[in-house]
């Protein structure tokens, strides 16, 4: 049978196959490797994966990849990005290795406030050409799909032209890009002094553009205690869901104020960070099924040591993902290649559940796990052809890329030369 191409030869074919659904304690370990594995691909699709001497008996294609000596993967899937800014904030960074907190720097005029004005001041062309940048450098490192938000405009017109920015980066590059509104990143200064004044806009203006315009999937919120209190985010969260958004949460990052509770309260798809969840936080988001995304990047770049405990998470049944958290402030890595390292490092995640969590338990975060996340019949063939020797080089052989080859859709988007 013809097919338009075929990937062969692979040392290790990870197919992430399994059951359909996000994937839990052992599973979560179960990569499901083939020696020898190929992979035929027909319009974007995967049409079979198994051994190659079998794959190559049963087609035929003019475009054929040999991936000898390789390793093959599902491309991955980065669930929590915020790509739309103008400035970066490396002054921060050393301001925080000089010793001042990510919270001191926020409240003393740093932080996200300090990426507003620019963003309210630039056109959707020039905050376009910035981001389209630095997507296509998550894709040099092996992403194939992300989720992108606002949450640097603070006011209906800057946080519309940042989703428009993202629907253009969705129409114009080669990857699959999921937006979700993020007004409830900050209270904007005009608002600093008035916070129910901002709410009512959030609730009352901003969301109910955005779902008319149709420009986001999601709404999420920065639940912290030095930004919106459980009752502030429980109040704006209600008023989204009732607009017709699902939910992420950026909650429990730094202070366990009960933004897993809530994540669980309010059926969340997501609940991101957790370094500082709490463990009835973390029973009642797997109560609710709700999906914990583990950003160590950002604690890393924040110097801190309050990792999400991941093993307690597994091991509370709790499906988790991993994301890069790239942002001008916080984390300015846009490399999920060097997030499974961290994970594994400092999270004692195994790689292969490193690698589950930042692809298919990563889709699934995005309700998008029928389609992306593993190399499975009739999936899209969203693939990676990675230099390794084995799937466990990946996180050892950090701050350089391996991968050599970037499939989307069953196109090579990006190669190594
Ligand atoms: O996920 N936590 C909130 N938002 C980002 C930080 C954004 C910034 O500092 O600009 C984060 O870490
Ligand atoms: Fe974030």
């Amino acid at each position: 049978m013809k097919v338009d191409k075929l990937i062969i030869n692979a040392k290790q074919l990870l197919t992430l196959q399994g059951s359909a659904k996000p994937r839990t304690k052992k599973e979560i370990e179960d990569i499901h490797i083939i020696k020898n594995g190929a992979i035929a691909i027909k319009n974007g699709k995967i049409i079979e994966v198994g051994l190659s001497q079998k794959i190559k008996q049963k087609y035929e294609a003019d475009k054929i990849l040999n991936a000898v000596e390789k390793v093959v993967m599902p491309g991955f899937v980065d669930p929590h990005t915020h790509p739309v800014f103008v400035n970066t904030r490396e002054n921060e960074f050393e301001m925080r290795i000089k010793g001042k907190s990510y919270v001191e720097i926020s409240q003393s005029g740093g932080g996200i406030r300090s990426s507003i004005q620019a963003v309210r001041k630039a056109s959707e062309d020039e905050l376009y050409e910035l981001a389209e940048k630095r997507v296509w450098r998550m894709i040099t490192n092996g992403t194939t799909t992300i989720e992108a938000k606002s949450g640097y405009g603070l006011s209906t017109k800057s946080e519309i032209k940042m989703l428009k920015v993202i629907k253009r980066l969705k129409k114009h590059l080669p990857i699959d890009i999921i937006p979700t509104f993020l007004g409830a990143h900050e209270f904007p200064t005009e608002y600093k002094d008035n916070h129910e004044e901002y709410i009512r806009i959030l609730k009352e203006e901003m969301m109910p553009e955005v779902k008319k315009q149709n420009l986001a999937k999601y709404c999420d919120i920065f639940t912290e205690k030095h930004v919106y209190n459980i009752e502030q985010s429980r109040d704006i969260l209600n008023r989204a869901k009732e607009l017709g958004f699902k939910i992420r949460m950026h909650a429990d990052e730094i202070e366990p104020i009960g933004g897993a509770e809530l994540a669980a309260e309010v059926s969340a798809i997501s609940a991101d960070h957790l370094g500082a969840a709490s463990d009835s936080g973390i029973a009642a988001m797997k109560d609710a099924g709700v999906i914990a995304i583990l950003l160590p990047g950002t604690i890393f770049s924040l110097g801190m040591k309050s990792y999400a405990r991941a093993r307690d998470m597994i091991d509370a049944g709790l499906p988790v993902a991993l994301a890069t958290d790239y942002n001008p402030g916080s984390c300015n890595c846009d490399s999920m290649q060097f997030i499974i390292t961290l994970a594994c490092l400092q999270m004692k995640m195994t790689v292969a559940e490193a690698i589950t969590a930042a692809t298919i338990n990563a889709a699934y975060s995005l309700e998008m796990g029928d389609e992306i996340g593993s190399l499975e019949i009739g999936k899209q063939a969203d693939i990676l052809i990675m230099d390794m020797p084995s799937y466990e080089f990946l996180p050892y052989h950090f701050g350089s890329n391996n991968v050599q080859a970037v499939i989307k859709n069953g196109k090579v988007i990006w190669e190594n030369k």
